[in-house]
């Protein structure tokens, strides 16, 4: 299978499985209920939920069900983060994954309620199978480390900094910092679960982490630049980082520094893996995806 093949039979997973939660709500909260799934099913890459699966390959991690909740419970928090970051409040966008905004279609305060709702489902969902089925240190870890990674220590907080930074005070380190947890604590969680649940630290916590924070760091440079060099349409989400006066790797660094540093991120995301032989060749083309992705 080719790496094209891989991705999307990982992709074609995470959406049965996020299928399974759509008729999920009440019928007095039928606008919510349709607002929530108006965003989870608009698609997206669906990258976190892959490279959960794809290092859980990597490292044995064998227990598929929990494996499915783990990655759709970040599938959801990381779509209420998009449905809260396109809030007029905060990026003020009107395009995500292809279609009108959550607030365009079904007004601010059903799109506030909507975030809250996903990001609140992915906590039940986790708990439920834990509780059911897997009551394993190790799953209880997951499950400490998604809220971990998802408040203000997390994707929360960055998002906090992102808006109350000013380029023009911004230095690298805070902007690294920023992009760590915006966006770097969800990518890291869909990387390090398979090794929480398996209770392997010990083994992969020093490989993984290496390659998670240059992973996630490339993919925040990479939506840095694309939001300075492609349009809406390619996108399928807005441009605004300029409109809004951003702190991003092209405001900062300028867009030659920000694409050299997206190439010295994508190798330090393939030397990572090395000690795992061609079991990672995926995670390895993973990484050049996300060097190379033009969504
Ligand atoms: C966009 O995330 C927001 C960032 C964290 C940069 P994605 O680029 O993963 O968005 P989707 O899920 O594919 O729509
Ligand atoms: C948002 O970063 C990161 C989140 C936690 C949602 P951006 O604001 O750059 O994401 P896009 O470009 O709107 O997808
Ligand atoms: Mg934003
Ligand atoms: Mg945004
Ligand atoms: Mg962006």
């Amino acid at each position: 299978m080719n790496f094209t093949q891989q991705y999307n039979q990982f992709k074609d997973r995470i959406e049965s499985c996020l299928q399974t939660y759509y008729h999920d709500g009440i019928e007095e909260c039928k606008t919510l209920t349709d607002s929530v799934k108006y965003s989870l099913s608009a698609g997206g890459k669906r990258i976190r939920p892959v490279l959960m699966y794809a290092v859980a390959d990597l490292i044995g991690c064998t227990d598929q069900k929990t494996l499915d909740v783990f990655a759709a419970a970040l599938e959801m928090i990381h779509t209420s983060s998009l449905i809260h970051d396109d809030l007029p409040g905060m990026d003020n966008d009107s395009l995500r994954r292809g279609v009108p905004t959550n607030h365009v279609v079904y007004g601010e305060g059903t799109a506030i309620i909507a975030g809250d709702t996903l990001m609140f489902k992915a906590f039940e969902i986790a708990a439920e199978h834990i509780y059911k089925h897997n009551p394993s240190e190790g799953s209880v870890k997951a499950l400490w480390m998604l809220g971990l990674a998802t408040g203000y220590q997390g994707m929360t907080g960055g998002q906090m900094i992102d808006m109350e930074s000013d380029p023009e005070k911004t230095g690298l380190d805070r902007l690294i910092l920023m992009n760590a947890k915006k966006t770097g604590a969800l990518i890291d969680l869909a990387i390090k679960a398979p090794m929480y649940i398996t209770q392997t630290e010990k083994e992969n916590e020093q490989p993984l982490d290496v390659y998670s924070k240059a992973i996630g760091q490339a993919f925040q440079i990479k939506d840095d630049i694309l939001d300075y060099e492609s349009t809406a349409e390619v996108l399928g989400k807005n441009t605004s980082d300029i409109r809004n006066n951003k702190s991003t790797y092209v405001t900062i660094l300028g867009i030659d520094q920000a694409k050299e540093k997206l190439h010295a991120c994508y190798k330090k995301a393939c030397d990572a893996l090395r000690s795992y032989g061609e079991k990672a060749d995926f995670l390895q083309s993973l990484a050049e995806y996300v060097k190379d992705r033009i969504q």
